[in-house]
């Protein structure tokens, strides 16, 4: 078939989800954001007091854990349910962003979204945005892209986001986390966020959500 796996890796921030939801949406593929993943196990981590120094407590956590993304009309995105519950909105919230980089650590919690996620692309068609997929969760994709940006620009995009979710937060407090998150997601022991040899670079600080789209469509045209 002619569909293919699209990748799409890089720091917090730099327009990786909403560049894929766009690409997918236009190629008629799915879309799925590992990032909600990591943030749905952190909200479920957070609500039961699980101790994630704790393997027992992990494993046991993780066994109750079933997460589905499920067409949302009303916005046209995919939403993610954690055990039933829409759970899209929450996981957006700052708490939950001063927690998830500490979760997707353990190499548990890893092992059980990559699992998942791997499912998710045996029928391709697919575009999957997170810090590992090109490295750790589909090292074969025939896309692979490594989005960056500057900090500043990193952290207003951020704060516009949780703006639209009703959350003023500031500045100095979303750039305060990115570079936390940053830094832990890039030094972990377990599939740390690197850009793959073979992914394709692309600094969105100076672009337009549209030309950030434009470009990953133009590279699929190319042969890889
Ligand atoms: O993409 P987003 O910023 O929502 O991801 C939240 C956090 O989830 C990241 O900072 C990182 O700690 C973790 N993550 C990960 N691996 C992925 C996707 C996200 O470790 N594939």
């Amino acid at each position: 078939s002619n569909t293919i796996i699209i990748a799409i890796d890089g720091y917090s921030g730099c327009g990786k989800s909403s560049t894929a939801k766009a690409v997918a949406s236009r190629l008629g593929y799915a879309y799925i954001d590992t990032g909600a993943m990591y943030r749905a196990v952190t909200l479920y981590f957070y609500r039961h007091k699980v101790d994630h120094l704790s393997k027992g407590q992990v494993r046991k956590a993780l066994t109750s854990i079933l997460l589905e993304f499920k067409f949302d009309e009303a916005t046209k995105s995919s939403h993610i349910y954690l055990n039933g519950e829409n759970i899209e909105s929450l996981i957006r919230q700052m708490h939950i962003s001063e927690r998830v980089s500490q979760v997707s650590t353990i190499a548990e919690v890893r092992h059980f979204l990559v699992a998942q996620q791997r499912l998710m692309g045996t029928k391709k068609g697919i575009v999957m945005d997170g810090r590992d997929i090109g490295t750790v969760v589909f090292p074969q994709a025939e896309l692979k892209v490594f989005m960056t940006a500057q900090v500043p620009v990193r952290a207003l995009r951020r704060q516009k986001e949780l703006e639209g979710l009703g959350q003023q937060v500031k500045l100095s407090e979303i750039i305060n986390n990115l570079e936390k998150r940053d830094l832990i997601d890039s030094t972990r022991q377990e599939s740390p966020l690197r850009k793959a040899e073979d992914a394709i670079e692309i600094d969105t600080t100076d672009l337009e959500f549209e030309e950030q789209v434009k470009k990953v469509l133009e590279l699929m045209k190319e042969p890889q």
